[in-house]
């Protein structure tokens, strides 16, 4: 059986940096794998090469048939990626339903404004938009749809981070890449996180690739875990073989003294 998403090889280098080093990765349907590793191991270089941000150097990406590499991000959201960010973007002074639509048109905050309220061809077509970001928003219970109206910037921090998720559900993704989604929870939060991904699988039946620092979390919705270091993927299998990795144990001992977000 093939693959969902399958890179073969990939490597991408920042001047001296070999961010993402010849990197074999995949993720199959209906799957939730965990990618852990310390800051600057390529964790989010890997999801941008993935969704068209930066283009790999070398290595092929296959999603659902397609060849990624060449693509452009918003070609990507239209094969079935989509992605949160490690720091939350959103629009801080658009509305709580606005920020949901955005993803939708993933161009510039110009582009947005004009395909929301000057230049779109047809009203049933901006009608779409909003109905998907609605039914998204309505997946969070009485977190976000009670707030539609609201500035996203008026929102408390887990709704904001929240609301980033509702807004790459808009675009009725197949693949969902979450960028350290637990940031920043406290642990009641990080426990209905844990319930989310799951749901966001077994509900809505998205595969799902989660970059995440917290093991409870790693370990509470993860089917297999990938650990990467200096670009290199060092481990994978199990959370408990990964865990137990002697590579990865050193990894993080290494760097805990310099851990920083970055
Ligand atoms: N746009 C960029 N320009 C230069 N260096 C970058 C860029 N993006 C990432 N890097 C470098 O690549 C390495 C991996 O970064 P990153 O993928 O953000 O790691 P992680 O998400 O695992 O913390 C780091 O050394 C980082 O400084
Ligand atoms: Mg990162």
């Amino acid at each position: 059986m093939s693959h969902l998403l399958d890179l073969e090889g990939v490597s991408k280098r920042f001047g001296g940096v070999q961010a993402v080093d010849q990197v074999d990765f995949h993720a199959d349907q209906g799957e939730i794998v965990g990618v852990i590793g310390p800051n600057g191991a390529g964790k989010t270089t890997l999801f941008n090469v993935v969704t068209g941000f930066y283009g790999p150097d070398s290595g092929k990406i296959r999603f659902d048939g397609n060849n990624l590499v060449g693509l452009k991000p918003n070609q990507i959201t239209k094969v079935g990626i989509a992605r949160t960010f490690q720091a939350v973007r959103l629009f801080g002074a658009m509305t709580v339903l606005e920020n949901a639509m955005v993803g939708q048109h993933p161009r510039t905050r110009a582009g947005v404004f004009g395909a929301l309220f000057h230049t779109s061809s047809t009203r049933s077509e901006e009608e779409r938009v909003q109905a998907k970001a609605g039914a998204a928003l309505d997946f969070f219970g009485d977190r976000l749809s009670p707030r539609l109206n609201s500035l996203a910037s008026e929102l408390a921090y887990a709704d904001r981070r929240r609301l980033e998720i509702a807004r790459a559900m808009a675009t009725e993704p197949k693949l969902l890449l979450l960028d350290e989604p637990a940031a920043g929870m406290n642990p009641a939060e990080k426990d209905g996180l844990i319930e989310l991904i799951g749901r966001l699988r077994d509900e809505k039946g998205y595969s799902i690739v989660l970059i995440e620092h917290d093991m409870p979390v790693i370990s509470g919705v993860s089917d297999r875990v990938v650990a990467l270091d200096y670009g290199k993927k060092i481990a994978e299998g199990t959370y408990e073989e990964v865990a137990a990795n002697q590579q990865v144990i050193e990894a993080y001992l290494g760097k805990s003294a310099t851990q920083g977000q970055t």
